[in-house]
């Protein structure tokens, strides 16, 4: 089934759950939406588990648009959202409407996530009247973190909790067709998730959001750097690649691969008469 906005916010309407993951190449975009989850994120989490950065900051729009464009190419019914990296929306609300276009046209996009709340009303309203669907994303963010001082839980103390229920308001306002919530209590996110008639989609947030985001290195156990508290590993490919890789040293080192069957063949007679 062909997942779009408007399937998006049905899906809350009726109780039903709503799954998100990440990809970043076309392979593993197949791979997702083969599996039936409702979208794929190409997330600036690109910078961390794809190009080996510290941190978000210095993902750039030509790497969002280069890895989304892949992942477009491989996806039939899932809905494609690709985030905005840092300083393409938060200097201006001409910038951000310009760069969402671009994630469109050149990435092939089917909506923009960008991080922010009451401080992004008015450009995620922008977006949205460009006829650019918008995915809000509140709590922890990560393109904060010089600010923040550290990847830490939100929303803990009375005035933080009251900050991030107007946070979520502001960006329903602003039109935006869900929001992702990260890091946050989960009986404040259940809070918000009532308050609110679009979709949360959480990360660290409990179950009673309305769907669940993971990045996919995380979830496959393929990325070991480190392991937030809200990580669950559904498999250890990780560990299944080392062990291929090892097989595939020793094979070749002791000679057993490639067999007879992954080899091309030609006449002997053809080989003698080379000179
Ligand atoms: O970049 C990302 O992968 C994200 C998700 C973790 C929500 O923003
Ligand atoms: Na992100």
């Amino acid at each position: 089934m062909k997942n779009t906005v408007v399937t998006f916010k049905e899906a809350k309407a009726k109780g039903e759950k709503l799954t998100m993951l990440t990809a970043y190449d076309y392979s593993t975009a197949k791979l997702v939406d083969g599996a039936g989850i409702n979208s794929i994120l190409v997330g600036d989490s690109l910078g961390n588990v794809v190009l080996g950065y510290p941190d978000t900051i210095s993902v750039t729009m030509e790497d969002m648009i280069h890895h989304c464009a892949a992942v477009s190419r491989g996806i039939k019914d899932t809905l494609l959202i690709c985030d905005m990296p840092f300083m393409s929306y938060q200097a201006s609300v001409y910038d951000a409407v310009v760069n969402a276009g671009r994630l469109m046209k050149e990435g092939r996009a089917h909506a923009v996530k960008l991080e922010g709340g009451v401080e992004m009303e008015e450009t995620i309203r922008a977006i949205v009247n460009a006829s650019i669907p918008v995915c809000g994303h509140i709590g922890l963010t990560p393109q904060s973190i010089n600010a923040f001082g550290g990847f830490k839980v939100q929303g803990k103390g009375e005035a933080a909790a009251q900050k991030l229920l107007d946070d979520a308001r502001a960006v329903e306002r602003a039109g935006a067709f869900a929001v992702v919530l990260e890091c946050v209590p989960a009986a404040l996110a259940k809070r918000v998730t009532e308050e609110i008639s679009i979709p949360t989609i959480g990360i660290g947030a409990g179950a009673d959001c309305d769907g669940q985001v993971l990045v996919y290195q995380d979830m496959l156990g393929m990325f070991t750097d480190f392991k937030p508290k809200f990580v669950k590993h559904f498999a250890n490919v990780g560990q299944i690649m080392t062990e291929a890789f090892k097989a595939y040293d020793a094979e070749v080192k002791a000679g057993e691969f490639p067999a007879a069957e992954h080899t091309y063949k030609i006449d002997d007679s053809i080989i003698e008469k080379l000179y």
